[in-house]
């Protein structure tokens, strides 16, 4: 993730997840923990959908009640929901936020342009898609930097799903905020992000597995509360609506809450936490065992309107196994990325899987490894190996056809050109029937 370098952490108010291409001081070689290359600079509080309370000043969260009629120290009280009031107690989320001056204290909200970049609009089509690894313009912040690639719905109606990617060269204006993104010590950053239009993202089910194991509750980090009291300068908030920018002046920070208290809130989690499970016998699981979180559908209970699911380093061992992905058909639409490394499943192509690009295989477009992959996979003595050390790939697995927007299949000029026949054109019919009796 990247770090505000003055502000202190910000409250994101968006079901959004966002991955960052990190660069790893030197490849690891055992897991679990991630070395980062810039080292951790905040506090955290540790625990999934955990309902958490946090003062930056001792005793600014009011005891007992949510709505004092003067609250402690002259905050104001500002409840933040994540779900309709009367959402079952399991699924509801909401925070209250103790601050110094409402965020409802702004200018009207006036259009900003930002062209196509933001569009929600998605075009359906069969083919495999792979894209060659995103630009990093010059002179650009996270907000100019963000564009979207892929998506299904409409978030008028709150149903759907957007992936983006993002790259910046310069910290955003000192005085703006959404996210508020800033680079570390001026280093150009890049990553991916998935928005839902609806629903939180939670843990999945561990079935048999039992109650460890995947990823833990106890490994995701939330902010603790902390503030900046500026009620003097003007800034600027971008607003992200429904696919187009806007902005309003206010004359305070939005950085002010002294205290907060619920279950809404900003997470983060370290990828090589994930207690990886996979087969210790034959045959292939499906990637659903590798899956972080889980956005679920509600309507079908497994099918999800996304997974976040990741490929990190593991051991391989099955037995008279074909290793990598069989070739499929999925009812669900699969988007992968790579972080850092590469995949086990593809290697040739024209320019290959590369990180910071990405692949759509939307609903059942067929796909798998590419002829150099199978070759080598039918062929490899099955020996213990480990495989991806130092690489993170991973995929939005989506029950939602994925269409692509007109940037991402024009504008960015990063479609490969022949993906397809360059995967899978050269597969050879090695069927080899007996030659007595047979039925035609
Ligand atoms: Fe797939």
């Amino acid at each position: 993730m990247a770090h505000p370098a003055d502000d202190p952490p910000c409250f994101p108010q968006l079901p959004t997840l966002l991955y960052q291409v990190v660069t790893f001081q030197e490849q690891q070689e055992t897991m679990p923990v991630t070395n980062f290359r810039i080292p951790e600079r905040y506090e955290y509080q540790t625990g999934f959908a955990a309902n958490l309370e946090t003062e930056a000043i001792k005793g600014a969260l009011p005891i007992g009640q949510n709505s004092p009629q003067k609250c402690p120290y002259g905050l104001y009280a500002e409840k933040i929901s994540g779900t309709a009031f009367t959402a079952p107690r399991w699924e509801n989320q909401q925070t209250w936020a103790y601050r110094i001056i409402p965020s409802a204290a702004h200018s009207s909200f006036e259009p900003a342009p930002s062209g196509n970049r933001l569009k929600t609009k998605f075009n359906q089509i069969p083919n495999q898609l792979r894209w060659d690894p995103f630009d990093i313009n010059a002179d650009v912040d996270w907000i100019e930097g963000l564009h979207i690639v892929a998506g299904s719905g409409d978030p008028a109606l709150k149903n759907g799903i957007a992936y983006y990617i993002y790259g910046a060269t310069k910290s955003m204006n000192e005085k703006t905020a959404m996210y508020r993104v800033n680079l570390v010590n001026d280093e150009p950053i890049r990553g991916y992000i998935l928005e839902l239009f609806n629903g939180h993202f939670q843990l999945p089910e561990l079935g048999p597995i039992g109650s460890n194991c995947l990823a833990n509750a106890r490994d995701f980090q939330i902010p603790v509360a902390a503030y900046t009291h500026d009620s003097k300068s003007t800034w600027t908030v971008v607003n992200k609506f429904c696919g187009q920018l806007f902005t309003s002046k206010q004359g305070h920070t939005p950085f002010d809450v002294v205290a907060w208290e619920g279950r809404y809130y900003p997470y983060k989690y370290d990828l090589g936490r994930f207690n990886t499970i996979g087969t210790i016998s034959y045959d292939h699981p499906d990637p659903s065992l590798n899956t972080v979180l889980t956005a679920n559908s509600n309507a079908h209970p497994g099918t999800a309107i996304a997974d976040f699911v990741i490929f990190p380093p593991r051991w391989l061992v099955g037995e008279d196994t074909f290793r990598p992905p069989s070739y499929h058909r999925n009812c669900m639409s699969e988007f992968m990325g790579l972080i850092e490394g590469s995949y086990i499943a593809k290697g040739a192509g024209s320019g290959g899987f590369q990180a910071a690009g990405a692949s759509l295989h939307n609903c059942m477009s067929s796909h798998g490894p590419d002829v150099e992959a199978f070759d080598k996979a039918s062929n490899q003595e099955l020996v213990p190996v480990k495989v991806g050390t130092g690489s993170m790939a991973f995929m939005f697995e989506s029950c939602y056809m994925v269409g692509v927007t007109d940037w991402g299949l024009k504008m960015c000029q990063k479609v490969q050109k022949g993906y397809s026949e360059e995967s899978w054109g050269g597969l050879k019919d090695l069927f080899t029937p007996p030659e007595l009796p047979f039925r035609e």
